[in-house]
């Protein structure tokens, strides 16, 4: 078989769907908007929970996409063969339209269709949900394999740990799935060997999911009002396996990144693979945490903290090569260039990404310093040859001074530390992070109380304030909503004076007074750009939009929900102006609930 590029692969995909009468929508932001459980979008049917649950989906209820995921679970794994925090994943779907028997046959022929993918039939492997108490055996998907010609001996019934699907959390649309693999050619390594094994003969790679189930938070489940199709195929570990590489960092989409390392540290990347892999994936993956129009940037929760944990470890690793935190910049610039005719976003928020990561390697240059002055003092005043890991931890946390720079510190000075101790801190700090961040997501985007909705109708009355004193250029950098307040990002480079709040105070309290309607047409993307429609996130719309209009004063594109006139949302007022980052400011707001006369 010829070699496969990611672009090919991508081009492939949306191109067999759209022949297939999907529409083709955009990836949706890397931070999910529908679930507060987790940081980032990781899987593709994240951002189309509601859908999946039944709302109508603008595009229609047949889908595909390229969606950006990050997964993080095994950050610490990146550096060997197979594990990333960054990937592509490809998906079509159906929201109450087919379901198994044409999900399955479309999934054969694009792999086995020489228009496609053209992998021999007798190379592909095929499990289905072998059924337990909560859900019946899927004998149905089976019987459709074997009715497009897959002998018995390629198809195996798995249990639920394997062929059963849910997002992480545990609650939410889910269901049997059925799931696709390559048998490498290695020999089987044993009577059981099975797609179940993971002796590396057979590799996944992809996953027809049947969506006919809620799963609620005590487990139980119900069935979902219409029966929906989920499917995922990993961009880079496909290329990876139907090209038999041996590491996902060997597929196209790392190869300018790799040279540029190589030409940067005059290193090459066979005697370096773990520093190389660690760079290429942190960088990719910082690139486009920076590059999604959220404003994330490095801090020491959330989202952000990952964030401020890929862009250090990657400088450790550029160090090791010999290079300085300089080069990050570079890198991205690689990045940027790799991606930026799928992910127009990254270009376009290209000083930004810059700026940070700039920012970001410089304090870190401080953190290495003041880290190695406090681990000599802990060392001085040390009992016996070992670190705690609480002192570990704190130089971690106070210092975000790497765990591994500890410990590499600590060999230099014939010590140890304590990695259980600091593991163990560590946790506590992690689920500290998580449950804070599930609070501040809690009553966001993901709310549509009533309250939540009249914050929504204000971000558009900001906007719209905004850019009518500042000029068409403000853009919403960021927006963030709980029943009780606002957080809204927007470029400006300088600081808001108290005559100019005052405004904004005033402009966006008479468009309240006057009680206009807040109005919601559907119409292509195209349209919509036509009329003027302000869209935060340009990049991701589907070929048909819902546009938001309240009078002649703002316009935009946007998913709801909203209120119905603006009446009703009380008294505006501003709690705070300050910087969110560079050239970004941040207000906080508030409405009172006090009724206009
Ligand atoms: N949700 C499934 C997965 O992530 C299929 O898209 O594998």
């Amino acid at each position: 078989m010829k070699q496969l590029t990611s672009k090919e692969l991508r081009d492939f995909y949306l191109k067999f769907f759209e022949s297939h009468n999907h529409a083709i929508i955009p990836s949706s932001s890397i931070v999910p908007e529908n679930d507060p459980t987790v940081l980032f979008t990781t899987a593709g049917m994240h951002p189309l929970v509601p859908y999946l649950l039944g709302e109508s989906h603008p595009a229609g209820n047949r889908l595909c996409d390229v969606q950006k995921c990050i997964r993080t679970s095994d950050i610490d794994e990146v550096g060997d063969n197979s594990h990333l925090t960054f990937f592509e994943m490809l998906g079509n779907w159906s929201l109450g339209d087919y379901f198994k028997k044409e999900a399955i046959s479309m999934s054969y022929e694009f792999l086995t269709s020489p228009d496609y993918l053209n992998i021999p039939a007798d190379k592909l492997y095929f499990t289905c949900f072998a059924g337990d108490e909560t859900a019946p055996k899927d004998e149905e998907s089976y019987n459709i394999w074997r009715s497009l010609g897959v002998p018995e001996d390629h198809l195996f019934y798995l249990p639920k740990e394997n062929n059963f699907w849910i997002l992480g959390s545990g609650i939410g649309p889910c269901g049997p799935d059925t799931e696709m693999f390559y048998d490498t050619g290695k020999p089987a390594c044993g009577a059981d060997c099975s797609p179940a094994c993971d002796c590396g003969k057979y590799l996944e790679i992809w996953n027809d999911v049947f969506m006919e189930y809620y799963r609620a938070e005590d487990g139980t489940l119900t069935k979902l009002k219409q029966q929906n199709v989920d499917t995922g195929m990993g961009l880079e570990r496909t290329i990876t396996v139907l090209n038999s590489y041996e590491s996902v960092y060997d597929s196209d989409v790392f190869q300018n990144l790799k040279e540029k390392i190589e030409e940067l540290s005059g290193k090459n990347y066979e005697e370096n693979k773990e520093s190389f892999r660690i760079i290429m994936d942190h960088v990719r993956t910082s690139t486009f945490i920076l590059g999604d129009d959220h404003g994330i940037t490095p801090s020491n929760i959330g989202a952000g903290y990952v964030l401020r944990r890929l862009i250090r470890r990657a400088i450790r690793h550029l160090r090791k090569l010999g290079l300085m935190e300089d080069a990050l910049v570079k890198l991205s610039q690689v990045v940027i260039d790799d991606y930026q005719s799928v992910y127009h976003e990254l270009s376009k928020n290209k000083e930004f990404i810059f700026a940070e990561l700039e920012k970001e390697g410089i304090k870190f240059g401080k953190t290495i310093k003041d880290g190695e002055k406090l681990f000599y003092k802990v060392i001085k005043h040390l009992d016996g040859d070992t670190i705690s890991g609480e002192d570990a931890f704190k130089l971690f946390d106070t210092f975000g001074f790497p765990l591994e720079m500890t410990e590499e510190l600590a060999k230099e000075n014939g010590l140890k530390v304590d990695t259980l101790g600091f593991e163990e801190k560590f946790k506590e700090h992690q689920e500290k992070s998580r449950t804070i961040d599930a609070g501040s997501f809690k009553g966001g985007l993901a709310d549509s109380s009533y309250e939540s909705t009249k914050y929504h109708t204000l971000a558009h009355l900001m906007l719209a304030a905004l850019q009518h004193m500042y000029g068409p250029d403000i853009i919403q950098k960021g927006c963030n909503i709980t029943s009780e307040r606002i957080r809204f990002d927007f470029n400006l480079n300088h600081k808001m004076s108290d005559e100019e709040k005052a405004e904004l105070t005033k402009i966006v309290n008479e468009k309240i007074k006057e009680g206009i309607p807040v109005t919601m047409e559907e119409m292509p993307y195209e349209e919509a750009k036509k009329q003027g429609a302000h869209g935060t996130f340009e990049d991701r719309y589907g070929s048909i939009v819902k546009v938001y209009s309240i009078g002649d004063f703002s316009k935009e594109i946007c998913g709801g929900p909203h209120v119905s006139n603006t009446s009703e949302l009380g008294t505006f007022k501003i709690t705070k102006e300050e910087s969110s980052s560079a050239g970004v400011r941040r207000i906080k707001g508030v409405l009172e609930n006090i009724q206009n006369d």
